[in-house]
């Protein structure tokens, strides 16, 4: 979608991070914006961040309730009168490991990192439809083609975001709604403070200021990326230079890449116990 001026988004997860970010270049770019978060507050505070000639909604919505969301899709058509690009951001993580982490945890992250982004998509692929374009855009993760130790649901859901993303892709090759599936590297939001910790593992402020350090991209940078993305209509958008080098050590040694990655992460746990 080439213009994006006067286009209506529908964004999750916009009260933080990617989403926040998302929210103000595209507002800069003339979009009217529908916004939904779990968090009040930080919706609040998005929206006093951006330009004020745009329509802007907010909307409380939980991605993971199936009916909160089939709802927000009716709300937004109502409020905007149609809606032109959906953007599937809210996400979380955890730190456990598998035969460790709780089904609560695991569910947590599953149902918000993944029905959270089928639900999105499906509850409004018949508005977007009924527009001469339209894109959806879902954030998968680096983690949707490559899985890190410690991260099992957040793993699961993200390769099957991309298999989603890929399977619309088929299925709506000849319909006028183009897809993109987002793998973003290490972006320096607060995912990791609020992710659901490991009882007895690392340290919650310990993790956050190691993944700051090496998270190699701002959210800045990363929602310029993906609106580039969208603009281009890219069906497959990597955001960051380590998403490109992983990407590439995946192809290069699929399962050398694996075990030195396993391999790192089982020194660092020692360590951690000792
Ligand atoms: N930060 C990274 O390194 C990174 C890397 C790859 C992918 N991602 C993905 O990018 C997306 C945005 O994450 P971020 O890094 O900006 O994190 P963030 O924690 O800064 O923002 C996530 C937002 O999602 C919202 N949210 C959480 N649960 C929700 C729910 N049930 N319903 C609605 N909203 C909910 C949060 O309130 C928050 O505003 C996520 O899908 C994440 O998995 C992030």
């Amino acid at each position: 979608m080439k213009n994006l001026n006067g286009k209506v988004v529908a964004l999750t997860g916009a009260a933080s991070g990617i989403g926040r970010c998302l929210a103000i270049q595209l507002a800069e770019s003339g979009c009217h914006l529908a916004l939904a978060d779990v968090d009040s507050n930080g919706l609040q505070e998005t929206i006093k961040l951006l330009l004020s000639a745009n329509k802007v909604s907010s909307h409380i919505v939980d991605v993971a309730n199936k009916e909160q969301v089939y709802a927000w899709a009716d709300e937004v058509v109502a409020e905007h009168g149609h809606v032109d690009i959906v953007i599937n951001n809210a996400g979380v993580a955890s730190t456990s490991r598998l035969d460790e982490i709780s089904y609560e945890d695991f569910n947590w992250v599953f149902n918000i990192c993944f029905y959270g982004v089928l639900y999105g998509t499906k509850a409004f692929l018949p508005y977007l439809k009924e527009r001469p374009e339209a894109n959806v855009v879902n954030i998968s993760s680096v983690n949707g083609f490559f899985p890190f130790p410690n991260n099992g649901p957040y793993n699961a859901a993200k390769h099957a975001v991309k298999a989603l993303n890929q399977t619309f892709i088929q299925e709506l090759r000849k319909t006028n709604v183009r897809i993109t599936s987002v793998h973003p590297g290490g972006i320096k939001t607060n995912i990791v403070r609020n992710a659901r910790f490991a009882k007895g593992g690392e340290d919650k402020a310990d993790l956050a200021q190691e993944f700051d350090r090496v998270a190699g991209t701002s959210p800045e940078k990363a929602a310029k990326i993906i609106i580039g993305g969208i603009r281009k209509n890219r069906k497959r958008q990597l955001v960051g230079k380590d998403a490109v080098v992983i990407d590439l050590l995946v192809r290069l040694f699929p399962q050398g890449f694996a075990d030195l990655v396993g391999l790192a992460f089982e020194k660092k746990e020692k360590k951690l116990k000792n």
